[in-house]
């Protein structure tokens, strides 16, 4: 099995990473027999560790080697994906290993494993002009296939960087976003309509089921409306064929992922996976409107609108950089904000008080006959607050990477070669006792910027760091919060007794493991459409 770490990380996807021979977990327990201050550290429990307020580098009289570090094999991996049922739960798994190895390790394929903020700033604080996540070689791979160009997830070096510097401008800042208010705005009043129209077909009235589909429907929608300029009709009563075809190759695309990172390539002929990865890309890059904006492009058509008009028109980006370009975007930006969006609702829902909170500061800010503005909910406190503590209790994106490639380096007192990876288990970071004191528990006003003492600024960072960080963060921040504006200013969100305990699961990103249902109670105001 030759993985490489960075191929099994697609977008937004959990790492599922193999391992090769361990002495790992008898090097924590040996490094805590270390006299002074580490010792001091240590004692505290490998949970502990990450509290230490200083680097653990400067703890170290001599530095030591990746050979020093901790290590998982790969029967130690298979053992807790199979016979402890971590496979679907890897962001469990991440709590599980920093207890048994402590804050920094060696995991599957001589990855490095960091779960503390102090060592994940150190990794990141690293990152130089060109920042990488690795090589997304099976990604690649189905483009050079294909001819289709590279995006920004695919591409690395000089390429991604002038990508990036085209595209940020359009989309990185909050003004930049703003620009699509009204189009986001347009649809969420759709997804308002669509909420109506399943409440009152359900037996009480007011029980929409599967909100998780809704709200994928919801930001399909919402991204292409900005994207690709045009409506999918994915809130009307039926899914136009394309869009849902569209959706199913995702889905193909996302589940055969992970496994043709792990088999051999040998075994592709041989076994069905790979004509269904290749047949979910094809399904993606064939979608109706890409053909339409590949013809339009081919053509040399003129093509109204924002964001595409905006990269058309750029001469540094070649028709096929920005298909390849735009087809990341699209995936990128469904799953991730559908996902957060489904995890604040169940959250408001069985946290009454907050939901009660966030309602007073809607109703407050805006006039109920008016629709919000970018600007009003952006100014919102614990609108903010709320979807920030449901990114940090469900970090859709529980792990991410980084590939040190220009230099050696010394991370928690250890040194490394150039080229290593390190992986970000930001799960577990996010559910430290002494980063989050009540990890589990939803608490929006820990983010409050009140006077309280703010928790550490990498204890949770949802769309990851720097100048590699989510480019569509302020689009996707501005989709939420508009969405979340407009649902809780009309509805109280009630938990549905009959759905049981909801919990998490890894499947691209983090979804609930079963459908869940919420009664969508109106309000009864005269709230504009
Ligand atoms: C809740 C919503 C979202 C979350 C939590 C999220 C999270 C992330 C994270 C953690 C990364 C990796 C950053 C890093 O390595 O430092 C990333 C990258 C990226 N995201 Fe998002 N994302 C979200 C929504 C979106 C949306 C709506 C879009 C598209 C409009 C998008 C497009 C991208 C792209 C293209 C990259 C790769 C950037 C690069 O490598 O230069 N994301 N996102």
């Amino acid at each position: 099995l030759s993985l490489n770490i960075t191929e099994a990380l697609c977008i937004h996807q959990p790492v599922l990473v193999m391992a090769a021979r361990s002495s790992g977990n008898v090097m924590w327990r040996s490094s805590c027999l270390l006299p002074g201050r580490v010792a001091a550290v240590c004692s505290r429990g490998a949970g502990s560790v990450s509290s230490a307020s200083e680097p653990l580098s400067s703890l170290q009289d001599k530095p030591r080697t990746l050979e020093d570090l901790p290590r998982v094999t790969l029967w130690e991996l298979l053992y807790r994906m199979t016979f402890q049922g971590f496979h679907n739960r890897m962001h469990e798994l991440q709590i599980y290993e920093k207890k048994l190895y402590g804050p920094i390790y060696r995991g599957a394929t001589n990855h490095i494993c960091v779960n503390t903020p102090q060592l994940l700033a150190e990794v990141l604080r690293n990152d130089n002009k060109l920042p990488s996540r690795g090589d997304m070689a099976v990604w690649k791979e189905y483009r050079d296939m294909r001819g289709f160009g590279y995006g920004l997830f695919t591409e690395n070096g000089e390429k991604w960087y002038n990508f990036r510097a085209v595209l940020n401008k359009r989309m990185l800042h909050p003004r930049d976003s703003a620009q699509y208010c009204d189009t986001l705005n347009d649809v969420v009043t759709d997804f308002i309509k669509r909420m109506c129209y399943l409440r009152q077909g359900s037996p009480t009235g007011d029980l929409v089921p599967d909100i998780a589909n809704e709200f994928y429907r919801f930001s399909l929608e919402a991204i292409a409306s900005i994207l690709l300029e045009t409506r999918l009709g994915c809130l009307e009563k039926e899914i136009p064929k394309g869009t849902q075809e569209f959706i199913n190759s995702i889905s193909k695309m996302f589940s055969y992922n992970f496994i043709v990172t792990l088999m051999p390539k040998w075994s592709r002929s041989l076994l069905p996976y790979w004509g269904h990865y290749i047949a979910g890309w094809d399904g993606i890059f064939n979608f109706g409107e890409m053909e339409v904006l590949q013809q339009r492009l081919d053509d040399n058509q003129d093509v109204e609108g924002q964001y595409l008009a905006y990269l058309l028109s750029n001469t540094q980006m070649s028709m096929k950089d920005v298909y390849g370009n735009i087809s990341e975007l699209l995936l990128a930006g469904v799953d991730t904000t559908s996902n957060t969006l489904t995890w604040t609702l169940h959250l408001l829902s069985k946290n009454p008080q907050a939901q009660d909170r966030l309602y007073e500061e809607v109703s407050a800010l805006v006039p109920a006959d008016r629709i919000p503005s970018a600007e009003e909910v952006t100014r919102m406190q614990y609108l903010r607050a709320v979807i920030k503590e449901s990114l940090r209790m469900y970090p859709v994106v529980p792990i991410n990477a980084r590939v040190v490639t220009d230099k050696d380096v010394t991370i928690g007192g250890y040194q490394f070669p150039k080229n290593t990876a390190f992986t970000f288990s930001h799960y577990a970071i996010s559910h430290d006792e002494d980063v989050f004191p009540e990890s589990f528990t939803f608490k929006p006003e820990r983010w409050l910027r009140d006077g309280r003492i703010r928790p550490n600024a990498f204890g949770a960072i949802p769309f990851g760091f720097g100048v590699r960080g989510c480019v569509g963060r302020r689009v996707a921040e501005l989709e939420m919060y508009l969405a979340l504006f407009r649902l809780i200013r009309q509805f109280e969100i009630k938990p549905d007794p009959t759905v049981g305990e909801l919990k998490c699961i890894n499947r691209t990103v983090l979804v609930p493991d079963k459908p869940l249902s919420l009664h969508f109670v109106d309000r009864g105001g005269e709230n504009a459409a």
